[in-house]
């Protein structure tokens, strides 16, 4: 790989877009790299994954616009399903995912980022979907996701106006959970990805499928969905331990890891 790193630390993989020199924007390369990387990752030995960029200065600026500007509209519409199919691989990847955005999240930058399960950010972040400025939509799930994230009123207002945001404002619209330091940035992800690695991974799982999936349906399919998933976790090695660990009245004992079962 020469744009993607991976590390695995215990129960949490991180997943590092690393082309500095293009302050990490996403070409075809990049996208196929990140595909690989995580079709690679080992589902029973991963609890949550962290997804960050490279350097100080920015989590993703974007998809590569050198690449982009002699594309045909035919080549426009699949490079547009390039990305979209691996920021959906991401969105629906079996184990949370969390953004830890360390600077500039623009156009695919700010994409990528809301295809993960959680965001959080650096002080120095700048969010934005700046792609009417260079006369094209934003062509990741931007007009989608962002409308989602932060209602039509506020995506639909930067969008049309290509308005970049800082981090505060992002933490205000509810587009980000948290703002950190730089410094602080990796640590604080680190600890969301131990406190959702430490619960029962079959039930983290159910949920984050749960939530996607019943906030695409009817609220009566989605409780559909809900008491499947739910039933599901029944007889499952850690639901049986979880409760037991619950009802038992002595005090001094320590609980045990999950054991993905
Ligand atoms: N694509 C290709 N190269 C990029 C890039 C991008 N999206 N963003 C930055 N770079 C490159 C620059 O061309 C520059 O390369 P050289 O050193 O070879 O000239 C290098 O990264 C450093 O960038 P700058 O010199 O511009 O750095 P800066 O600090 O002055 O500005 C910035 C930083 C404000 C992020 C600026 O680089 C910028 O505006 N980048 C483009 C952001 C953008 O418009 N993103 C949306 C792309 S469209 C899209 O993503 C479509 C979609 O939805 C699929």
């Amino acid at each position: 790989m020469e744009f993607i790193t991976y590390e695995q630390e215990g129960f949490v993989g991180i997943v590092t877009i690393n082309r500095p020199k293009a302050l990490n924007a996403l070409n075809s390369q990049v996208l196929e790299e990140l595909q690989e990387t995580f079709q690679a990752i080992d589902l029973e030995a991963t609890r949550a994954v962290i997804l960050t960029g490279a350097g100080e200065k920015s989590f993703v600026a974007g998809a590569d616009i050198g690449e982009m500007s002699t594309l045909t509209k035919k080549e426009g519409e699949a490079f547009g399903k390039k990305g979209n199919d691996v920021f959906r691989m991401i969105e629906t990847f079996p184990i949370p995912v969390i953004a830890a955005i360390n600077g500039f999240a623009l156009g695919g930058g700010c994409e990528i980022s809301m295809s993960c399960d959680i965001r959080i950010c650096s002080e120095n972040a700048v969010f934005g979907q700046p792609e009417v400025g260079l006369g094209i939509t934003p062509g990741f799930g931007g007009t989608q996701r962002l409308a989602r994230l932060v209602g039509p009123g506020m995506a639909k207002q930067m969008i049309y106006g290509a308005r970049n945001i800082k981090a505060d404002e992002a933490y205000r619209i509810g587009l980000v959970n948290a703002v950190y330091s730089q410094e602080e940035l990796m640590m604080e992800a680190k600890k969301l990805a131990a406190g959702i690695a430490k619960n029962a991974p079959i039930a983290v799982r159910a949920c984050k499928k749960a939530i996607n999936d019943g906030l695409e349906a009817k609220m009566e399919d989605a409780i559909v969905i809900e008491e499947k998933l739910f039933g599901s976790c029944f007889e499952t090695e850690d639901q049986k331990y979880g409760m037991a660990f619950f009802l038992d009245k002595n005090k001094d004992k320590v609980k045990e890891p999950f054991q993905n079962k």
